[in-house]
């Protein structure tokens, strides 16, 4: 299949490792130009020229801290000076800090809807004129499972991304006409350095081996296992994709079926 992603030009945040890296070599490897960012300059450059040299294309690496307006609207502006274009948003960025419903200060509260809401707000505001102006956009928020279920000490990522759900919608009715869609993937548990580093602590905490923690967690998931990256990275390049036409304003899981709900 040919997702019509040759030349289009791209930004994923968090694209030095886990999912955005996964997403950014994706979308490499179909022949789409890059403009990845994170906030460490050395990882990110490292990063570039890993993504450049396995697909062949041209790959930009943009330090910046993605809860931050004036690095966004740098991060934008550079794209479009350096490549004249700007098509495809893979809006990921690191998750809010943990925080329970009862005890979260006001700090983290507002850190965390910079982190995990306004980001996607600041993303798609900066971004929408230059899609219209190439007549065609297409935006893929990274979300997480907890838009259907709570996380436990993670109340700050399901009230952010809810935020995050009906922001999307409202900007697929908005731009659907100017062939921009809007889409949300939502994983479960993919194994990131960021992943690791939650069971990492919770071996800590619970004096049970990292190992044997991962295999009781996957006996939770209904595949059996917990997920690759790529696995979410492939499914966001078919959402940036020509061959994407008709679904927007969706909200997709990439969970092997841990989310309990039937919708
Ligand atoms: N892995 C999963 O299964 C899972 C499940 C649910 C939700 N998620 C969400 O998916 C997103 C990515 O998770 P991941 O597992 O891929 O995490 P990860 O392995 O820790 O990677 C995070 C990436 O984002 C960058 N980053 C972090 N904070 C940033 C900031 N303020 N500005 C710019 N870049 C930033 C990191 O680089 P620097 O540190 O150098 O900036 C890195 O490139 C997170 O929002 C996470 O909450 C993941």
């Amino acid at each position: 299949m040919d997702l019509g992603l040759k030349n289009r030009v791209a930004i994923v945040g968090g694209g030095s490792k886990g999912l955005g890296r996964a997403c950014a070599d994706s979308l490499a490897q179909e022949g789409a130009k890059l403009v990845i960012c994170s906030r460490n300059a050395q990882e990110l450059d490292q990063a570039a020229e890993e993504i450049s040299a396995a697909a062949g294309v041209e790959v930009l690496a943009v330090p910046a801290d993605l809860s931050k307006l004036e690095d966004i609207q740098t991060l934008v502006k550079r794209t479009v000076d350096h490549f004249g274009r700007l098509d495809i948003l893979v809006n990921n960025s690191g998750g809010p800090p943990a925080g329970r419903a009862t005890d979260t200060t006001e700090e983290v509260w507002y850190q965390s809807v910079d982190m995990a809401l306004m980001f996607f707000i600041r993303m798609s505001r900066e971004a929408v004129p230059h899609m219209k102006n190439g007549g065609w956009g297409r935006i893929v928020n990274v979300l997480a499972s907890s838009v259907y279920q709570p996380i436990e000490n993670l109340v700050t990522s399901g009230v952010t991304r809810m935020g995050a759900v009906a922001f999307a919608k409202s900007l697929a009715d908005e731009v659907g006409r100017d062939d921009i869609l809007v889409n949300n993937v939502a994983p479960g548990y993919l194994l990131t350095d960021r992943m690791m580093h939650i069971f990492e602590v919770r071996s800590e905490d619970t004096g049970a081996n990292v190992e044997d923690l991962l295999q009781a967690h996957s006996a939770t998931i209904p595949v059996g296992r917990l997920g690759r990256p790529e696995e979410l990275g492939d499914l966001v390049t078919f959402l940036a994709s020509e061959k994407n036409s008709y679904t927007t304003g969706a909200t997709i899981l990439v969970d092997g079926g841990v989310v309990r709900s039937v919708m």
